[in-house]
């Protein structure tokens, strides 16, 4: 069970104040979704846990411990823009995180894996492509895909390495509504099997309500007019939407299912 503390964060470019004063505790397979006006810096505080970026001020902790300063295996991330390899396959593109993975610790040889580390690599990936419902499609290639196939590639890789932390940055913006509501459904499900904690980012306050335990509103408190630049956003409202544990929100899911097909 994971624990995720912000304590006091700030993130400022120069002289422009973007995010001042965050704070929050989630602790365990908690579902945060994530709204407030563009540019008020959501996807800079997703960055910020991903650890591509350091807070200019305060603390991020991660089970007691300061966040690593770099992104890593603990924390998958979706963005909008479909992030997969072109010039992979949909099973080498699964892999390849892990490969990443398991090179900084294992054996290198010739800059691959081989034998049975590579058999290893293999099966996660094929697990994984089987859990985003992608087996019959593991040796196409990305440009063959349909949109939400992209995104549940996108998925299938950033759970791969089983994160404690899974980032989502408006990841089914640019879907459809069927197939947004499928990819809703999958990552209701990947979020129960894998229990970790999910911040999603959306724009649709919707999808926020359905699939969210929690709702943080990300906006100013502060503004002066004649220094645009000088106050960040912050969260502003932190609402419990329904207190479901993983295994609750299964319940509920099998309850629906049941209702539909009665
Ligand atoms: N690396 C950077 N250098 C300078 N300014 C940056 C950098 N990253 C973000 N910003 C600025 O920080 C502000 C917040 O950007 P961010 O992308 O986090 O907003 P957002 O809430 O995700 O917006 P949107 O909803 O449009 O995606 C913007 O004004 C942006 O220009
Ligand atoms: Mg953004």
């Amino acid at each position: 069970m994971s624990e995720l503390v912000i304590d006091n964060v700030w993130q400022s470019y120069d002289e422009q104040v973007v995010l001042e004063g965050l704070h929050l505790r989630v602790c365990g397979p908690e579902f945060c979704a994530i709204v407030g006006a563009s540019g008020c810096g959501k996807s800079t505080f997703l960055r910020l846990l991903l650890g591509q970026e350091q807070p200019s001020r305060g603390r991020i902790l991660l089970d007691g411990e300061p966040l690593p300063r770099e992104p890593g295996p603990d924390r998958g991330v979706v963005f909008q823009q479909y992030s997969v390899f072109p010039h992979l396959t949909v099973l080498e593109n699964a892999m390849f995180g892990l490969e990443l993975q398991r090179r900084r610790w294992d054996v290198r040889i010739g800059g691959r894996l081989w034998g049975r580390a590579r058999g290893e690599v293999r099966e996660q990936a094929e697990q994984a492509l089987a859990q985003v419902g992608l087996s019959g499609a593991r040796d196409k290639y990305p440009a063959l895909l349909s949109g939400g196939m992209r995104q549940r590639l996108s998925l299938a890789q950033s759970i791969v390495t089983r994160p404690k932390i899974l980032l989502l940055d408006e990841p089914f913006g640019a879907l459809d509504p069927g197939v947004r509501s499928d990819m809703h459904e999958l990552v209701l499900r990947l979020w129960e099997e894998h229990r970790m904690c999910v911040f999603l980012v959306t724009h649709d306050i919707a999808e926020g309500f359905k699939l969210g335990t929690r709702l943080l509103v990300f906006d100013r408190l502060r503004r002066d007019p004649q220094a645009p630049q000088a106050f960040g956003a912050t969260i502003t409202y932190d609402l419990p939407l329904r207190r479901l544990t993983a295994e609750g929100a299964a319940a509920q899911r099998r309850d629906r299912s049941v209702a539909a097909a009665g």
